[in-house]
């Protein structure tokens, strides 16, 4: 049984946890605690790097101490110490990556670097019983991509957004709108009393034979037809957000039958695989709706886990930091933050000429 501090501050949470992980591989969350920055970045429509990184400053020490202390342990009974290395906001990541390091060097702990991203991809398997290989979807403010997950440390990516992360169009749509930030849950509450029909707008990358995605064109037809109606009506608003809402439907069905089709051709011998979905957008019912459908369609077992873990936490780089220790996957103090890092890292990067996400 191996129990372990984690430690995220790559974008606007800081978050501290500690988990347990058993021999059998079984884990359990002893603590999980999340301090959202969203109102100290919510004046300026986005994440402000400088800001976070001030914050973190600000709460880390506090955060962890209220973890050990809900785990109801001393640093001595640590067994390792988690921390997000990156990708992310750089001044961010430092902050977290620097306290696990001074953690895990006074107590004399291993220290493990972990990807963001890794930790997304392992959650499932802190909640559940889910087998290698499997497919993820990752949809975030900052990540939109398509992974088999092969094993901790081996991931093949499928396919990425070569301009915004799908998060960052509902909220872009949502600002277009004159919805709060973050929008992609406010773009849903529209989209309810909308008609999804108003308006045909553009289902990007549809019918291609890779799985990559592309958000930006979709954004731009979306900001036309809000300029052309000119003063929106509540009726508009919600018209449009029920189009928009469609066409990303559309799409990542359509992407996902793509990325289901690729998996089976790298690995056929797998029955029924796991189809993952994390990331904040994972919380949308309507994209839950096409998920299930497809799921059934191709034989998946659906998995999306609880928002508090699809979205960013410590929990799941703590369980990451678990697994590597496991297979005795540890780090040295002088592993360095890095504000890239992709988790594939034999893939060629994929950007397009759009502005990328905060934390692409
Ligand atoms: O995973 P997350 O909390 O943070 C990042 O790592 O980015 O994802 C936040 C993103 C935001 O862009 C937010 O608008 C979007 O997830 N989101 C949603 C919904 N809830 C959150 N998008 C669509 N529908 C939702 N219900
Ligand atoms: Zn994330």
């Amino acid at each position: 049984m191996t129990r372990i501090l984690g430690i995220e501050t790559s974008c606007d949470e800081t978050a501290a946890a500690v988990i347990q992980r058993d021999d059998s591989g079984r884990g359990h969350i002893l603590s999980n605690i999340v301090l959202s920055q969203l109102e100290d970045h919510a004046p300026y429509g986005g994440v402000v790097p400088e800001i976070a990184a001030r914050a973190h400053v600000n709460h880390l020490d506090r955060l962890v101490a209220q973890a050990m202390a809900e785990a109801g342990l001393s640093f001595a009974e640590l067994d390792g110490v988690a921390a997000t290395a990156g990708p992310g906001l750089l001044g961010g990541v430092i902050v977290g990556l620097t306290m696990a390091k001074a953690i895990a060097m006074a107590h004399g702990l291993p220290l493990m670097a972990v990807n963001h991203l890794e930790g997304h991809a392992l959650t499932a398997r802190l909640l559940e019983d889910v087998d290698f290989p499997y497919l993820l979807l990752l949809i975030s403010g900052g990540h939109t991509q398509f992974q088999i997950v092969e094993g901790v440390g081996r991931y093949h990516r499928l396919g990425t957004t070569i301009d915004d992360a799908l998060g960052e169009a509902f909220d872009k749509v949502a600002k277009l709108l004159g919805l709060g930030y973050p929008g992609g849950p406010q773009v849903e509450v529209q989209a309810r009393r909308g008609d999804p029909r108003r308006f045909d707008f553009p289902r990007p990358l549809k019918g291609r034979k890779d799985c990559n995605f592309s958000f930006s064109g979709l954004k731009t037809a979306v900001r036309e037809v809000v300029n052309g109606l000119g003063a929106l009506s509540d009726q508009d608003v919600a018209d449009v957000a029920a189009s928009f809402e469609a066409a990303v439907a559309e799409t990542m069905a359509d992407r996902l039958t793509m990325a289901v089709h690729l998996f089976r051709a790298a690995h056929p011998g797998v029955e029924r695989p796991a189809l993952i979905v994390a990331g904040g957008v994972a919380a949308n019912q309507k994209l839950k709706a096409v998920f299930a459908q497809a799921a059934g369609r191709f034989g998946l077992a659906l998995i999306v886990p609880p928002p508090k873990l699809c979205t960013d936490n410590a929990a799941m780089i703590a369980w990451a930091g678990a697994e590597r220790l496991a297979l005795g996957l540890t780090d040295d103090v002088s592993v360095a933050a890095r504000a890239r890092w992709p988790l594939d890292q034999s893939q060629a990067p994929v950007y397009g000429s759009g502005k990328l996400g905060a934390k692409a």
